[in-house]
């Protein structure tokens, strides 16, 4: 059954045993919706839209077209990871897109962050929608739109933004397999169709990507150090086994430089800053009380291990006064 709402005595998804009846039942809807045509997913590797790939290629296989843009703005090993998970294991009809050249030469000298999420937001869409005019008789677009997407739409706190924003050429009728489900129940599905934890229990990751952590305008060196920094960060957090407790945690690099010594010369080079919050629903978050030992291991290893960073910082600053992100 194709639902248009979550029905009020709708299951609560919590266990395999409901998520396996869920799967299977929009494999069903799935097949009699699309029958032989053609369907195209933007593909970002975040829970919603991997979780409606996986289903889709359960239900439909090579039907499906999944198209990966690299923004050059992803974490380290994300791009990789979709390549390993979709095209390989699950054998997904894969388009890879690099577009890390186009995306760095349009931001390149911008400031605004407003500015720079638009130049983000509309270069993807354009990037998407040069792929989909290369596919032949495509009439379905997936989404990985969920339950909480329609009610706060709805309520005008945000516009749903996975509809729309194609050109007018290209207009899809929408597949929405998990549309009606909440967060917690989209991971329960993606664990019972054998996606990678890694993937299923993500910390949400914004769009805009590194972008809106690598503070004024982007340059590829400080955006390396920004994606080291950050991998590293993620690394220790997994070895005490913080990654599931912090809500999101992850590194700024801004643009500036102060004076320090490595290796027994000067060192202008720039700081590294350590954010990691806990929260409910993001609208105010707490700063995460991190043990002395991990902060100097961040310390120790970022200073030694990245380029260009010399000092790091902890942002100790709850939200409000700070917001989550730098911009
Ligand atoms: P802020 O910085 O507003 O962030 O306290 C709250 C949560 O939203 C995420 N965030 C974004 N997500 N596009 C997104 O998809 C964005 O432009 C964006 N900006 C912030 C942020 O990571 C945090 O979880």
């Amino acid at each position: 059954m194709i639902y248009d709402r979550r029905p009020d005595d709708f299951e609560r998804i919590n266990t395999p045993e409901l998520a396996q009846r869920f799967i299977d039942e929009q494999v069903a809807a799935v097949k009699e919706q699309v029958g032989d045509k053609k369907v195209l997913l933007a593909l970002s590797g975040g829970v919603d839209s991997s979780v409606v790939a996986a289903l889709l290629i359960k239900a439909i296989g090579n039907q499906l077209t999944c198209v990966h843009v690299n923004h050059g703005l992803l974490r380290k090993g994300e791009p990789e990871q979709v390549v390993e998970v979709f095209g390989k294991e699950l054998g997904a009809n894969l388009v890879y897109v690099d577009a890390t050249d186009r995306f760095l030469d349009k931001l390149a000298g911008i400031t605004d962050p407003e500015e720079k999420r638009m130049i983000i937001g509309g270069e993807f869409i354009e990037v998407f929608a040069e792929e989909a005019r290369k596919l032949e008789g495509v009439e379905f677009l997936a989404q990985g739109t969920i339950w909480p997407d329609i009610l706060e739409s709805e309520d005008g706190i945000k516009s749903h933004h996975n509809a729309g924003g194609l050109p007018d050429d290209l207009q899809f009728e929408l597949v929405e397999p998990v549309k009606i489900l909440f967060k917690d129940e989209v991971r329960e599905v993606g664990k019972a169709l054998g996606l990678p934890d890694s993937m299923v229990f993500r910390q949400p990751f914004p769009g805009p990507g590194l972008g809106v952590r690598c503070p004024g305008a982007i340059i590829r060196d400080r955006l390396e150090a920004l994606r080291e920094s950050d991998a590293i960060l993620r690394e220790e957090f997994a070895k005490d086994g913080l990654d599931n407790d912090v809500w999101q945690f992850f590194t700024i690099v801004p643009d500036f430089k102060t004076t320090g010594i490595k290796d027994g010369k000067r060192a202008f080079e720039w700081p590294c800053v350590i954010r990691a919050v806990n929260t409910i629903d993001a609208m105010t978050a707490e700063p995460a009380e991190l043990d002395w030992p991990l902060v100097q291991r961040l310390t120790e290893r970022i200073t030694n291990e990245v380029p260009g960073i010399n000092r790091v910082l902890w942002d100790v600053t709850p939200k409000p006064t700070g917001t989550i992100e730098w911009e």
